[in-house]
């Protein structure tokens, strides 16, 4: 067998890869290992979004390939859907891009965009295909620390002049995963003038725009005037529709980006099965605000018993106002300790903050995305572990 190439060894293995390991380990001696590390929805969606994709998929004319730019119809709902969500104008036939999630699109912007001795500016903490995605490319990453005394916001006016001249994309991610944080439309106003100035791609990465909570509406860089130049968003479906497995998304904004995204695209891929688009045409169009807001409210008291719960667990967080997660900090042990010791002892596997850039080594990710029972039945395993722990 020939060695792999050289940029196998920059990337480190995907950390849910890792995890799923341990926890396959505990589950082949027969334990029960309750997940609150990922955040996969543990709701269906709506079942009208699946008797669409049924009904399509009994049409014999829906199985061929579907397009590199998707169906017109998938493009023309998510532009309506950024009109009504945000009072953004979309063209839906060249700032409407159907991706195959969003993960993929992330990767494949870096591909377009880096080059060897080229920069990504890069959350530190952040989802991890914004850096392996400058990686696969052969660039580099430049990490913003994200503090909590700053709400979890980069300092964009600390960047050092050699970095700025060599930087070409800025990720940003609100509300965030891992953190929970939101962004105010001010900050987006402030990182639309500083990637104007400095020449810089905007990439606001917004899957979890619906996962809100307490009345808070999350709003888009895309609303301020002028920024659809040199700004794409990322959307999905996988989180506001609970359709994670369909692998369904888009990016929208700069046709330009948009182009050179395509360009690797067709290259790569051939698009989706047609009645997917179909069922989340319907999804875009048709899934009332009054589902969404329905599924949030069960998000939300979840959200509110791990809150309550916390303290007995040995944990502090910010209160999330939207997203899966609760970034917490373990008050008297390291959290890598913690993480061990709750999956060992306690058998819940919980998120480790280092795996989301190296500003995270002290935090733990708790995700809610596990049905109610469960979810309560893993909050008291780690207050009932945590209050009995032995040194
Ligand atoms: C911040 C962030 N971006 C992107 C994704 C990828 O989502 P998709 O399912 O659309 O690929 C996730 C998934 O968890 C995420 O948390």
């Amino acid at each position: 067998m020939p060695l792999p190439a050289a940029r196998i060894e920059r990337l480190p293995r995907y950390v849910f890869d890792i995890i799923g390991e341990s926890i396959r380990a505990l589950q082949q001696r027969g334990i029960d290992v309750y997940r609150l590390d990922i955040g996969n929805p543990d709701m269906p969606p709506p079942p009208a979004i699946i008797e669409t994709l049924a009904e399509a998929a009994r049409n014999p004319r829906l199985h061929g390939y579907s397009g590199y730019r998707g169906t017109p119809e998938y493009r023309r709902a998510v532009a309506r859907y950024y009109q009504r969500r945000y009072g953004v104008d979309l063209q839906p036939d060249t700032e409407v891009l159907p991706l195959i999630g969003s993960k993929e699109g992330i990767v494949n912007l870096s591909l377009a965009y880096l080059d060897h001795g080229d920069l990504a500016l890069v959350p530190d903490v952040g989802y991890p295909s914004y850096s392996m995605g400058a990686y696969l490319a052969g660039a580099e990453v430049h990490w913003l620390p994200m503090r909590p005394e700053s709400g979890f916001l980069p300092d964009l006016h600390n960047i050092p002049p050699d970095v700025l001249s060599r930087a070409k994309i800025l990720w940003l991610n609100y509300p965030n995963n891992p953190t929970s944080a939101v962004a105010p439309l001010s900050f987006y106003e402030q990182a639309v003038a500083f990637c104007a100035r400095y020449g810089l791609l905007l990439a606001s990465d917004n899957p979890y725009n619906d996962i809100v909570f307490d009345g808070y509406t999350a709003p888009s860089p895309l609303q301020i005037p002028g920024a659809k130049d040199f700004t794409v968003e990322f959307m999905s479906l996988s989180k506001s529709h609970n359709m994670a497995g369909w692998r369904m998304g888009a990016v929208v904004g700069s046709s330009v980006a948009l182009g050179r995204l395509l360009q690797i695209k067709s290259n790569v891929d051939s698009g989706h099965f047609l009645p997917i688009y179909e069922a989340a045409t319907m999804a875009l169009d048709e899934i009332p605000d009054a589902w969404i807001a329905e599924r949030n409210a069960i998000y939300q008291r979840r959200r509110d018993l791990l809150l309550a719960a916390l303290p007995q667990m040995g944990l502090a967080a910010p209160r999330p106002l939207a997203t899966l997660y609760t970034w917490a900090t373990p008050l008297d042990m390291p959290a890598a300790d913690y993480l061990r010791r709750a999956l060992d002892e306690a058998h819940v596997s919980l998120g480790p903050g280092a795996a989301y850039g190296p500003g995270g080594e002290n935090n733990i990710r708790i995700s809610i995305s596990l049905p109610d029972a469960r979810f309560e039945e893993a909050v008291d395993r780690l207050v009932t572990w945590y209050t009995r722990r032995g040194a």
